[in-house]
């Protein structure tokens, strides 16, 4: 990593591991985060990356290939995985889920639109050996309409919608498929006649795979599992614009036979009452570029204020879960902790997650991208990766320009800046992300699909806080596109 810009200190973290039952939740402080800053290059010029090379994604080039042959938008994608984060193959054919929309929507219109769709291809053929989009047919949507609204105690929604999730496998093909079930309440102007209400949700269903293709039976009915409590996690009554969503279910290795959850919640102040203390800012003692809770406070810092959830099942079917409380805070640091996930490596727990660079508190700044976070268990005193700033694999981006918006990059801002959004950290450190924007501010288009796989190296030269990107994977460092490749298939030997 660069010589350090001046700034404060990051906060000391032991990675010390808690029982997934206490109430200890980590700090992603704001001295952490001021290491972002401290990382970037002061004088990168316009439209230059102002990022470590290490940590952020190769460009990625303006001619895409497009997955679904412009049958729909592609965004938020997920395999299918057993508890320990395997990607299956199913009778030789692969599958992954994602937030699919209309194309006759504008890509940015698509939220209260998305349902999940699904695609699979022949497993086993190398990426340079497949179509240069990935080779992937678009089976159709997951669920038949009405099936996901029924669970709304207010049937008058004007938008219901599928937000992110997992797909697990077990025994004879059966799938659980937890996302995120959205109800909208909103005006023909778009506010919000009500909070809108998102649930963590199950559905179960059956795959059934041939050499010709895939598709499901199940998935007709859905079990409302999770709630924001108000307690945790942040309610609509205490902010209509509350993030609680994207659920990820795996094993701990330190506590076999349990099922637990991670998920993207807010803490639990009301938006208009929100305040950040002294651990959340995490400066080390007589630290010269800290700053006050009070300056904090006034800023607006406040109205960031992300974190991520824990929850346990109660029960093998998966269909009871309790809320456990978050295992990492963000308060004055980013306001939007999205797709949490767990990974185990070399007896540490790597917990990564996705946010933007427009959810940052004021007073702080990091690309479009992965952060992570490492501890001895999956409750811990988090170490934010790479010299505490917590940046795993970012956009290129130039911190010294603002960003614009997806649909209207800035003049100075790298064509990369949006390039990559909803990465998801596969086995082998394999990164997939879907496509946002590409090019400059003069000359950009939108994607819709999915970009090309990256590989991230976790613990490098033996250091768990240390990741960097693999430069020799694929072609300068950016594999095939839209590659989400199974490692176990569920009728040849595998785990399940
Ligand atoms: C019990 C426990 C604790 C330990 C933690 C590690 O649940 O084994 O003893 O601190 O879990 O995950
Ligand atoms: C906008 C929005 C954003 C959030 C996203 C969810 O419609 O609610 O606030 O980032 O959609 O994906
Ligand atoms: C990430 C995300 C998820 C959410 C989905 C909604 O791109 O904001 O958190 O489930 O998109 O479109
Ligand atoms: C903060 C905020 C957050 C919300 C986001 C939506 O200004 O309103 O509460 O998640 O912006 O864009």
């Amino acid at each position: 990593l660069p010589d350090l810009q001046p700034g404060p200190e990051p906060t000391i973290h032991t990675q010390e591991a808690f029982a997934p039952e206490d109430d200890f939740t980590a700090k992603w402080t704001r001295a952490d985060a001021r290491q972002l800053m401290r990382l970037s290059d002061p004088d990168a010029p316009s439209r230059e990356n102002s990022m470590p090379a290490e940590l952020t994604m190769p460009t990625v080039p303006q001619d895409f290939p497009d997955m679904s042959n412009g049958q729909v938008w592609v965004w938020d994608t997920w395999p299918l995985t057993d508890e320990d984060g395997n990607q299956y193959s199913v009778n030789g054919q692969e599958i992954i889920f994602s937030l699919v929309a209309d194309r006759s929507l504008g890509f940015d219109d698509r939220h209260v639109f998305a349902k999940i769709g699904y695609f699979y291809r022949p497993a086993g053929i190398p990426a340079e050996e497949r179509p240069e989009n990935g080779g992937w047919t678009y089976g159709g949507l997951v669920f038949k309409e009405g099936v996901t609204g029924q669970i709304f105690p207010d049937q008058s929604y004007s938008h219901q919608t599928q937000w992110s999730g997992s797909a697990r496998i077990f025994k004879g093909g059966e799938i659980k498929l937890f996302f995120t079930d959205v109800a909208f309440y909103r005006n023909p102007d778009g506010s919000n006649r009500k909070p809108y209400d998102p649930r963590i949700a199950l559905s179960v269903g059956k795959v059934h795979a041939n050499k010709e293709k895939v598709f499901f039976t199940g998935f007709d009915t859905v079990t409302s599992l999770l709630q924001a409590d108000g307690t945790y996690y942040q309610t609509g009554e205490q902010n209509e614009f509350f993030n609680f969503r994207d659920p990820f279910t795996f094993e701990d290795p330190a506590h076999p036979g349990e099922t637990y959850m991670v998920f993207e919640g807010n803490s639990a102040m009301a938006r208009n009452e929100a305040q950040c203390n002294e651990a959340d800012l995490g400066y080390r003692e007589g630290d010269p570029h800290a700053e006050t809770v009070e300056q904090v406070n006034a800023s607006g810092a406040p109205f960031m204020i992300g974190n991520i959830g824990l929850a346990k099942a109660k029960n093998k079917e998966l269909t009871e879960w309790e809320f456990l409380p978050p295992i990492l805070s963000a308060n004055c640091v980013t306001d939007q902790t999205e797709r949490p996930q767990f990974v185990f490596k070399d007896g540490k727990s790597y917990l990564f997650t996705i946010s933007h660079r427009s959810t940052f508190a004021a007073g702080l700044d990091g690309p479009e991208g992965v952060y992570g976070f490492v501890g001895d268990g999956i409750r811990s005193d988090f170490q934010p990766l790479n010299g505490g700033s917590g940046l795993a694999l970012g956009n290129p981006t130039n911190l010294n320009f603002s960003g614009g918006e997806p649909f209207a990059p800035d003049f100075n801002q790298h064509p990369g800046h949006f390039q990559a959004y909803s990465h998801y950290v596969m086995p082998g450190g394999l990164v997939q992300s879907f496509i946002d924007t590409i090019g400059t501010h003069d000359n950009f288009v939108r994607g819709g699909t999915l970009g090309p796989t990256v590989k991230m190296d976790i613990g490098v030269g033996g250091d768990p806080t240390s990741t960097a990107v693999d430069y020799t994977y694929g072609d300068g460092g950016l594999g095939g596109w839209a590659d989400i490749p199974a490692n176990l298939n569920v009728n040849n030997g595998g785990k399940i």
